[in-house]
């Protein structure tokens, strides 16, 4: 089954065809954030705007890498939630009219089950059940992925996600949006021990996250120092601040892991593209030999392979949507697929 998807969440206009889940026959992102830099973030009217002027062009160039037109695809699927609304709404329009005019179902896919969906591409003998950490620009979530649509999450961001507290300190030391991956590359030369930041205490649930507070600590350093006039190293300050939102997902994952006996993890996600995540996971997984699954670093950040992956799951569970599909900002991951 040939699924053409398509993803306009935030500020990547992505289109893919997939064949039965897993195959990947095209995957085509223009992302927008060249356009957004400029703001330190993503504007939403401009998102909007961009992803009606490049959806047509990149839905045709998925099409045309999959060697294959329209009448051969058997669904379409998009992203519906969650996202800024008027980027959701473009894709949503789009796939609505493609869908209507081919004569073709209609997918809806929740974003983060596209995120999460996105290492069965690169793992074949990734099966549920197991643990999923997702960690990305506007979401960080501990799940028990039970099956292929039924999650039940475990642990989720009281506030902030571990990709804008990463994206905000980048900000602060000077780096251009989105700044996680500068933090990344300035880690590799830093002293991880130079600072020490605070590891936030959420009261109420043990595997809940709270980066705010991690957020105001790079902030108060980089003004307390440019008071005084001290010149503070960047690469230090990364290597400090990346080693502690590392040792917070690690510590909250893996309390999860121990608890309820998992053998499998898989983390997903924009942030799981960071190297320090990505090392720090693989020790503390091979400490406790538990299986680590990581996506390739293509399928990390958003993508619409991811969606096309998901929506074959969700198609084979009797998902659809109509005309009447609409954009939804939040929409919590097991309010859909808790059952
Ligand atoms: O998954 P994603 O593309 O978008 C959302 O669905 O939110 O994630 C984007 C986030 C941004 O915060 C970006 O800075 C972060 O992923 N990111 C990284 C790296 N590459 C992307 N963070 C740390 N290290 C990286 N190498």
């Amino acid at each position: 089954m040939k699924i053409l998807a398509i993803e306009s969440s935030c500020d990547e206009t992505a289109c893919a065809v997939v064949e039965d889940g897993t195959k990947v026959l095209s995957n085509v992102v223009a992302t927008q954030i060249d356009a957004h830099r400029l703001y330190g973030g993503v504007v939403p009217e401009i998102a909007s705007r961009m992803h009606s002027e490049s959806i047509y062009a990149v839905a045709q160039k998925a099409i045309e890498d999959a060697n294959c037109t329209l009448k051969d695809t058997d669904a379409v699927a998009v992203t519906y939630a969650p996202g800024l609304i008027g980027a959701l709404l473009v894709g949503i329009s789009f796939a609505k009219g493609l869908a209507m005019a081919a004569g073709k179902p209609l997918i809806p896919v929740h974003h983060i089950a596209g995120h999460i969906a996105a290492n069965y591409i690169s793992h074949s003998d990734l099966k549920p059940p197991y643990l999923c950490l997702v960690i990305s620009g506007g979401n960080t979530n501990i799940v028990h992925v039970e099956n292929y649509t039924k999650f039940t999450v475990l642990g989720r961001t009281r506030d902030d996600a571990a990709g804008e507290a990463l994206d905000k300190a980048a900000r602060m030391i000077g780096f251009e949006y989105p700044g996680g991956k500068y933090i990344d590359e300035a880690a590799k030369k830093g002293d991880p021990t130079a600072f020490s930041f605070p590891h936030p205490k959420v009261a109420g649930s043990e595997f809940d996250f709270s980066f705010s507070g991690l957020k105001t600590a790079v902030v108060n350093l980089v003004h307390n120092a440019q008071q005084r006039g001290d010149e503070l190293s960047q690469c230090d300050i990364a290597a400090s601040y990346q080693k502690t939102v590392c040792d917070i997902l690690v510590q909250k994952t893996m309390l999860a892991a121990d608890r309820y006996g998992f053998k499998k993890l898989s983390v997903v996600g924009g942030v799981s593209a960071n190297s320090g995540v990505r090392a720090a996971m693989e020790k503390a997984c091979g400490e406790r030999g538990i299986k680590l699954y990581l996506p390739e670093l293509k399928y990390c950040g958003d993508n619409a392979a991811m969606i096309g992956c998901q929506a074959y799951y969700d198609y084979l569970a009797g998902r659809r949507a109509d005309e009447s599909l609409n954009g939804i900002a939040t929409l919590p991951l097991d309010s859909i697929y808790g059952e």
